[in-house]
């Protein structure tokens, strides 16, 4: 299956779940990465199953904010016949994703280099993650929206949130110390997607211990279905 080639790096991601270890960017990827994949991939997986339960046949993913694409090919590991990647490759991680997409011999998986605020309404999969990005965009609340409508049968969610502030109507824009993105708490951001009156399958929060600033370290996930 895999090509005689060693894995690029340092990466975003240990690909070391898809059966090939990688070198790791230092700092806050390895912590953060513990914290986050075990919920994320058990929300993809429950996804899958509850969507073969029904007798869905192929099954379609779409990862947004994907960097190295880590999510979309564990989705492509774990059988979905076809999963895209999104990013503006701003961060530069993309290439990454289209070289650990052929080691891993997972051809069923691309990625195109867009916004995702530009992503055309006409992109559908019947499971969306929209995981690590929210709280870098202008408008999450359009953009939570976006990937919604962009689901067939599941949204993922995962955003990082502020645990210096509990208030229920918590925004901030740009992110506190930063010249980008936003924050919510847990409370306000639990209460705005609450309030669109979707069925949450589940929701879980943990810390993201590799990131030092209170403001920074809460990370909220909700598995969605339509
Ligand atoms: C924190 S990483 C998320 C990686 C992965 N999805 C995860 O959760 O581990 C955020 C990614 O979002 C990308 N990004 C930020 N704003 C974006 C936007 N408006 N449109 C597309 N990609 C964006 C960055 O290039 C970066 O690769």
């Amino acid at each position: 299956m895999n090509e005689q080639r060693p894995p690029p790096g340092p990466l975003y991601h240990d690909f070391a779940w898809l059966g090939m270890p990688t070198a790791q960017l230092p700092g806050i990827y390895a912590r953060n990465q513990q914290a986050k994949a075990p919920v994320l991939a058990a929300y993809v997986l429950t996804a899958f199953a509850r969507l073969r339960c029904r007798g869905h046949g192929e099954i379609s993913f779409a990862e947004l904010f994907c960097a190295d694409g880590f999510y979309a090919l564990l989705a492509a590991h774990f059988g979905a016949a076809r999963s895209t990647g999104y990013d503006d490759d701003r961060e530069g991680h993309l290439a990454n994703a289209e070289r650990m997409r052929d080691l891993l011999g997972l051809h069923q998986a691309s990625f195109r280099r867009t916004r995702i605020e530009d992503v055309p309404p006409q992109e559908r999969a019947d499971v969306v993650a929209n995981v690590g990005g929210l709280y870098h965009v202008d408008d999450p609340e359009a953009v939570l929206d976006l990937s919604y409508r962009m689901a067939n049968h599941y949204l993922i969610v995962q955003t990082v949130v502020s645990l210096a502030r509990e208030e229920a109507d918590y925004f901030e824009r740009p992110a506190p110390g930063l010249s980008w993105g936003n924050r919510f708490s847990r409370a306000s951001f639990d209460r705005m997607i609450r309030g669109r009156g979707w069925h949450i399958v589940d929701t879980l929060f943990n810390t993201l211990d590799g990131n030092p600033r209170p403001e920074d370290r809460g990370s909220l996930y909700y598995l969605i279905e339509k």
